[in-house]
């Protein structure tokens, strides 16, 4: 009898195990679900202020809050997240991103090497924005 209970109790972790991580692949926007447009920069703007970006992007101290080099410090119970630089910088920056890559990150929360970022980026948040909203405001 208990010999069957601990098999059971076996049985069920794996399939919690399992479903656990099918449920927690990162997921990723197809280059292929973009179709070919040309970006709305007004309503790019609009996004990029209601979505708070240079809250935490812009670099503390800089007066232009459109340039993104990033370096703000998020305290949290888990340390100190700093926000990246989200220029359109090739080097230091996300110049070299895709705009599927830019999506991704938005509204799936991953990395272009395929990564959970934190949710100390509030892409929670952005995940039910109009992916066109999310384009018009990419800053690559
Ligand atoms: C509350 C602060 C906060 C706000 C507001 C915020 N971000 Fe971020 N963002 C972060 C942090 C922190 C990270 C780093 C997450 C990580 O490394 O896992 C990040 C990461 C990113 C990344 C991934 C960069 C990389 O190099 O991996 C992109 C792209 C991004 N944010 C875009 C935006 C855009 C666009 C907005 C506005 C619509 C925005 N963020 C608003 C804090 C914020």
């Amino acid at each position: 009898m208990l010999r069957r209970l601990v098999v059971l109790a076996l049985i069920a972790a794996v399939i919690g195990v399992g479903a656990f991580w099918v449920v927690t692949i990162p997921a990723t926007v197809p280059a292929g679900a973009l179709p070919q447009r040309t970006a709305n920069l007004d309503n790019g703007k609009t996004m990029f202020l209601i979505g708070g970006c240079a809250s935490c992007h812009a670099t503390p101290g800089q007066d232009d809050k459109t340039r993104l080099g990033g370096g703000f410090g998020l305290k949290s119970p888990f340390g100190t997240f700093y926000a990246p630089n989200i220029s359109p910088d090739p080097r230091d920056g996300i110049g070299k991103w895709s705009e599927a890559d830019f999506v991704t990150a938005m509204v799936k929360g991953t990395s272009p090497e395929g990564q959970h970022l934190f949710p100390a980026f509030p892409y929670t948040s952005y995940q039910h924005m109009k992916w066109d909203d999310v384009r018009d405001c990419s800053p690559i």
